[in-house]
């Protein structure tokens, strides 16, 4: 029988949103660094959440002294116990995180980019959220691709390419850009000390990795994420991907983009391409 491990909030959801996959499986729980090698043994999938979330005040990049490690030890631990899985990172920040696990797995000798993601669902979950709730429809029906990365200006929401076509002024354009790029930092905010955003990102992480099972099924599945790319000049980059079973089968790349995109996207990439080397440089340590 198949086992899920760990992670009991994505768990929780995946299981509602899968039943059908959850019927089959076993969920055991592992704790503590002497029990990886049984934890990760033979998985196919795995997701990593774990590290400190952001105080108000701090940026995505402020928490990589202390998450560069953590994730730096799991992806050593992956690429031991299960070099094949597919890799999803949650942990902050992805723009920096995925590059560390990319690096560590490409000096074990086991990297395979089609293999090792940034999740960043959340932004798809709160733009098309935003987009719902300023006009009136309902999110669900939504198709609102973001690319770039998952922090500040590197999220770009393509709000020229929402599907069912809506229109948006200028203005609605600007301030729903600007309210997807800081939604992480607005949970902050509110929670005033209290961590960032939980149940929406365990619920992110749960459509993600549902999205990778139903891939690893057969079925063809089309996903924006972080992963090694090859359509803009930076290393790393999200957009729409199809998913099979060995993980990124194609980039789909991000169509044509409206003049306020491309401004938006010529003024990611320098940042973008920071976060991408600062990653890539402590993965090699
Ligand atoms: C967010 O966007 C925690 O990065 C996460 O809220």
């Amino acid at each position: 029988m198949s086992r899920i491990r760990g992670g009991l909030l994505v768990i929780f959801l995946t299981s509602i949103l899968t039943p059908d996959l959850f019927s089959a499986y076993k969920i055991v729980g592992y704790s503590g660094s002497e029990e990886l090698e049984e934890c990760l043994k033979d998985s196919e999938i795995v997701v990593i959440p774990a590290g400190l979330p952001r105080k108000p005040g701090m940026t995505r990049d402020d928490l990589f002294n202390t998450n560069a490690e953590i994730v730096q030890s799991l992806a050593k631990a992956c690429a031991k116990y299960c070099p094949t899985a597919k890799v999803a990172v949650i942990t902050n920040p992805v723009n920096s995180t995925v590059p560390i696990v990319a690096e560590v797995f490409e000096s074990a000798g086991v990297y395979d980019p089609r293999k090792i993601f940034g999740v960043c669902t959340l932004d798809t979950v709160r733009a098309k959220k935003f987009v719902a709730d300023l006009k009136g429809v309902n999110a669900t029906t939504l198709h609102v691709p973001v690319i770039g990365g998952h922090s500040g200006i590197t999220i770009l929401p393509l709000l020229s390419q929402i599907t069912p076509k809506l229109s948006l002024s200028s203005e609605e354009i600007c301030s729903l850009t600007e309210r997807i790029q800081n939604a992480g930092t607005e949970v902050v905010n509110a929670k005033a000390g209290g961590g960032s955003a939980t149940l929406s990102m365990a619920y992110a992480g749960a459509l993600f990795t549902d999205a990778l099972l139903r891939a690893g099924k057969g079925d063809p599945v089309v996903e924006c994420a972080y992963v090694e790319s090859n359509i803009t000049e930076v290393k790393f980059f999200s957009s729409s991907l199809l998913l099979g079973p060995e993980g990124v089968t194609e980039h789909l790349g991000f169509g044509t983009l409206s003049a306020y995109e491309e401004d938006k996207l010529r003024a990611l990439l320098p940042e973008l391409d920071r976060n991408i080397t600062k990653g890539l440089q402590f993965g090699k340590q």
